[in-house]
């Protein structure tokens, strides 16, 4: 057996190095970098490991590869087959990542219990037979094909899988299992990072799909490695906030498929409910009649999604006034009220402002400054915003409206979560096509332009 080795891995990037250090050389990232026990395996016992052989791949002629339409397997869920670019694609790895608790064990279940055509192989490394029973006894479905495993070892659930031979394999989840390749707990880094690469080996000789569940850290990123995030073939997120029941399903990265696309469910007591209409979603959620509140539709990453900005602007009882605001920059706050001030002219020094990102998220898109200004106007003057509307524009010193990235995106979402109206910067409208999109686009230059639409 060889001998055990320390190596210092990093928890962001997945950099390993024999040494430590503060500051992670790959990333940047302070303080990331944990020590890892790591057991070098020989030659020898890779190839003695349990688990699949296949032919050797050779290399071969760009025209000889065969193309034509991937076939893709209907996952009889239409928000889903959308996320994933309409299917399955086979030998395909796909993570699905998401807050415990949120719902993915439920999302998974409820697809491969509705295919009772495709033989299932669910691995579950964290709930009990019994548990799933009764999970799957609260969706409704029908006569199915899904073989249940609780198990951890990689190399077992390898033999699992020869026994049963599966389409579709689903583990439950990543960090749970581990392999015997690498000797550190489950859920570290090296194990993670060993078990996904065996398994994308795994699903690209078999041409079997696999779905990985991973559950996601409090900065949002699939707890420890981004590099699990390299390694797959698709990236799905399953987001929402617990005490609401609207869940979104977006995919972060898709080799088959594009990322602008996203899913809408409802929890329900008997699993997920496809909400194909997303403007319901925004109905139940009226602010008829209130002041104070802007939509934004505001990109984090590459992810686009529409957001809340509420303002309350009141008069100042003693001296100075207070500022205060919660996921936005207060600076940037202080910024925008003083051009309020000077280009439209509202007294805002005597005026306690307060501003609030919805859903306690911070964000970090200059984009939200149009909606942020029309909040605190629309709070001043206790005008309510038209709920169907929504913005996106940086505000510069001179009250000027400029671009932001990916217009496009920003627009398709809006479009897609049931608005009827977007403000846009006017320079943005550069090789944009407006019939593309089934929602009106307004180009403003000027927050004067971008307050008369909203304001009259
Ligand atoms: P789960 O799928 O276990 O979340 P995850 O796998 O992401 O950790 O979902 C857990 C929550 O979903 C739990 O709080 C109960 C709720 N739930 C419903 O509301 N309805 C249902 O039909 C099911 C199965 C779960
Ligand atoms: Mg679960």
């Amino acid at each position: 057996m060889a001998k055990e080795k320390i190596a210092y891995v990093c928890t962001e990037c997945g950099y390993d190095s024999p040494k430590w250090a503060g500051r992670c050389p790959s990333c940047g990232q302070w303080n990331t970098m944990k020590e890892q026990v790591v057991r070098p395996t020989s030659a020898a016992e890779r190839r003695a490991a349990p688990g699949f052989t296949f032919d050797k791949a050779r290399p071969v002629r760009l025209e000889e590869i065969a193309t034509g339409e991937e076939p893709r397997i209907d996952m009889r869920d239409e928000e889903l087959n959308r996320v994933l670019g309409g299917g399955l694609v086979p030998g395909s790895l796909i993570l699905l990542g998401g807050e415990p608790g949120i719902g993915k064990s439920t999302l998974v279940l409820q697809t491969v219990l509705r295919m009772p055509e495709q033989r299932v192989l669910y691995v579950s490394g964290e709930e009990s037979a019994r548990q799933l029973k009764l999970r799957a006894d609260r969706i409704a479905h029908a006569d199915t094909n899904c073989l249940i495993v609780c198990e951890t070892s990689l190399e077992k659930i390898y033999a699992h899988i020869k026994e049963t031979q599966p389409d579709i394999i689903v583990i439950d989840s990543i960090q749970t299992i581990s392999t015997d390749t690498a000797e550190s707990s489950p859920g570290s880094i090296v194990q993670i990072r060993e078990c996904a690469a065996s398994l994308l080996k795994f699903t690209k000789e078999s041409n079997i799909p696999t779905i990985l569940i991973g559950h996601i850290n409090k900065e949002g990123s699939i707890a420890g490695p981004k590099i699990l995030e390299h390694i797959v073939d698709c990236v799905l997120q399953f987001e929402g906030d617990q005490h609401y029941m609207y869940r979104i399903l977006r995919g972060i990265k898709n080799r088959f498929g594009s990322t602008a696309e996203l899913g809408i469910y409802e929890m329900r007591g008997d699993g997920l409910r496809q909400v194909s209409n997303p403007s319901e979603l925004l109905l139940t959620d009226r602010h008829e009649g209130m002041s104070g509140i802007a939509i934004a539709s505001a990109i984090e990453g590459i992810r686009p999604f529409l957001i809340e900005t509420q303002a309350l602007v009141s008069t100042a009882a003693y001296g100075t006034p207070q500022r205060s605001a919660t996921g936005f920059d207060l600076r940037r706050m202080n910024m925008l009220l003083a051009v309020l001030e000077k280009r439209v002219g509202f007294k805002l020094a005597q005026k306690d402002v307060f501003l609030n990102i919805a859903g306690g998220l911070r964000v970090n898109d200059p984009a939200i400054d149009l909606s942020v200004i029309s909040a605190i106007l629309s709070s001043n003057m206790d005008t309510e915003i038209e709920p169907t509307v929504c913005m996106a524009g940086e505000v510069g010193l001179s009250g000027e409206i400029r671009p932001v990235s990916r217009i496009e995106q920003r627009i398709a979402e809006a479009e897609k979560l049931g608005f009827k109206q977007i403000i846009i910067p006017k320079h943005n409208m550069q090789g944009l096509d407006p019939t593309r999109f089934g929602i009106e686009i307004s180009p403003v230059r000027k927050v004067e332009e971008a307050f008369r639409i909203l304001f009259g």
